[in-house]
């Protein structure tokens, strides 16, 4: 494994040690076999979790770090992401993670790159997020032990969401029962290309849920503003603790992959609840994981 673009191009082995290796590193039995390797940070969009998990990460690792500044970088001045790539190459660097609005840009890019760089997708467009998916099973796992035949319920704008998309790949590979919740018109327009089962009843969604995954309207992919109105969305979709109580299982875990808005997805009272702290958790095996990403793909690579 020298890169990670997406779930789809890992086996259930490949995944698996990464979950191991995260679970040695997160309890201190596992040291870096990446010290000195470099790694370039590359966000051509905003992000708080990914970035700096995958900063913390590397500091862990002993690598060094590249926090490279997109809008003051040469790409101003028309230098495409190719030649960037390549001349940090030629400087010492020798893993790119990468968050760009446009889906499959990293995957294009990999292919035009002639030197043996190591990418990371922190997240491209509407297309993955699997760095996302691969904290989230992991925290999954460390809850509720499997997620075998366990149902798992996503709900809000999986049309435009690269974690859906990826946590429905990755949740598949292991047998999950995965149920989508979303208003018709931010539903997958191709309701067969996943295995899953679609709601528009977040109640009928919930029902018997061992995970409750909840995801935020990303409204910077809509090509409509203000739609769905946001009190309409929150009347029918906003999570809380009555809702969660009544519902699901109880022993339920909740999700977010963050950003949260409090009150609109998921109700503020229960993001700052006990049940709401699982979505911290996830910020936190985020760190882990991404440790096991970035030594998994650099281990033996040369520079
Ligand atoms: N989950 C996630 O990707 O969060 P950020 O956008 O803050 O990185």
């Amino acid at each position: 494994m020298k890169h990670l673009i997406d779930i789809q191009s890992l086996s259930n082995q490949e995944i698996l040690n990464i979950i191991n290796l995260a679970k040695e590193f997160k309890n201190g039995t596992k040291k870096s076999d990446v010290e000195k390797k470099t790694l370039a940070l590359m966000f051509y969009e905003n992000s708080t979790r990914t970035r700096c998990s995958f900063e913390i990460a590397a500091q862990k690792l002993n690598m060094n770090i590249i926090n490279f500044d997109a809008a003051h970088s040469s790409l101003a001045k028309g230098e495409s992401l190719k030649d960037t790539i390549e001349n940090l190459y030629f400087l010492g660097v020798n893993a790119v993670v990468i968050r760009h609005s446009f889906s499959g840009i990293i995957n294009n890019v990999m292919k035009q790159v002639k030197y043996n760089m190591h990418f990371v997708n922190g997240g491209d467009g509407t297309h993955a997020h699997p760095s996302q998916a691969l904290l989230d099973f992991y925290t999954m796992l460390e809850k509720i032990g499997n997620i075998e035949n366990k149902k798992i319920t996503i709900i809000g704008d999986v049309s435009h969401s690269r974690v859906a998309k990826s946590n429905i790949s990755l949740l598949s590979k292991f047998g999950a029962d995965i149920h989508l919740c979303a208003p018709t018109y931010l539903q997958f327009e191709n309701k067969t290309a996943f295995n899953v089962r679609y709601h528009n009843e977040v109640q009928e969604a919930i029902d018997g849920a061992n995970v409750v995954m909840v995801l935020r309207v990303q409204n910077e992919r809509h090509e409509k503003e203000g739609y769905p109105d946001s009190s309409e969305y929150k009347r029918l979709y906003e999570i809380d603790t009555k809702l969660l109580k009544k519902y699901a299982a109880d022993d339920v875990i909740l999700m977010h992959p963050g950003p949260a808005n409090r009150n609109i997805e998921v109700s503020s009272e229960l993001l700052d609840n006990q049940v709401g702290k699982t979505i911290l958790e996830q910020a936190q095996n985020g760190v882990y994981v991404r440790m096991a990403i970035l030594n998994t793909i650099l281990k033996g690579s040369e520079g």
